[in-house]
């Protein structure tokens, strides 16, 4: 994974996935403080110049062999959308876990659950893992519907589990391994 080129993807929905650029930093900064993505992802402030850091730890990472995270984007655009990725990678363990958001922008449009999908085909078929898990607030409806729409079998529900801004949420536990039936997304 480290030494390959970090592949790209287009979605049905013309959106790319493609990996973040110094260019991105003042997106990503900005992106901190939509409140959908506050709320959710809780990434905390970052300045312009934190946020440049973050892209280019995200670019050792995937060297790394530790996460691999894209920018969602119009192809050719330099203002991404989205962030779509794959943290805690245990390539000797087979398995990861998601992160993902849109910006407005991006919303409305099944992009998310087709990014999900094309991620975790490379993850399962490409790059060899086991299981591929996504965890979201039980109060984000939202998230819940991309994890049941990209096939991802609710197992469960972890109490307490994360500290948001409003107090500690149960969050449920999707996962995906390999053999699960791909859902058609109907593109
Ligand atoms: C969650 C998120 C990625 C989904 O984005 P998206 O791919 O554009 O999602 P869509 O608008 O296509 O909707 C996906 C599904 O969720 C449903 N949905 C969307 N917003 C919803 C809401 N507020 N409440 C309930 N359902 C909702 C849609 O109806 C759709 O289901 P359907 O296909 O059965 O109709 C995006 O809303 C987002 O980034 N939100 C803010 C940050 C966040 O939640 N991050 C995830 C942290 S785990």
């Amino acid at each position: 994974m480290g030494r390959a080129e970090q592949p790209a993807f287009r979605l049905a929905c013309g959106l790319e996935l493609r990996p973040w650029c110094a260019e991105d930093a003042q997106v990503l900064a900005d992106a901190c403080r939509d409140p959908d993505v506050q709320r959710w992802n809780r990434p905390g402030e970052l300045s312009l110049e934190a946020a440049r850091a973050r892209i280019g730890r995200w670019e050792k990472r995937w060297q790394d062999e530790a996460a691999a995270i894209w920018a969602i984007a119009e192809p050719g655009a330099t203002s991404p959308v989205g962030l779509i990725g794959l943290s805690d990678v245990d390539l000797g363990g087979g398995s990861a876990e998601f992160l993902y958001w849109l910006l407005p922008g991006g919303r409305g449009r099944g992009a998310m659950a087709d990014a999900v999908l094309r991620i975790s085909r490379w993850a399962l078929d490409d790059l060899g893992l086991h299981r591929l898990r996504i965890t979201h607030s039980v109060a984000n409806t939202a998230s819940c519907r991309v994890a049941e729409k990209a096939g991802f079998t609710l197992e469960g529900t972890m109490r307490s589990a994360l500290l948001h801004h409003d107090g500690w949420h149960d969050e449920h536990l999707h996962a995906r391994v390999q053999g699960d039936d791909w859902p058609d997304l109907g593109r």
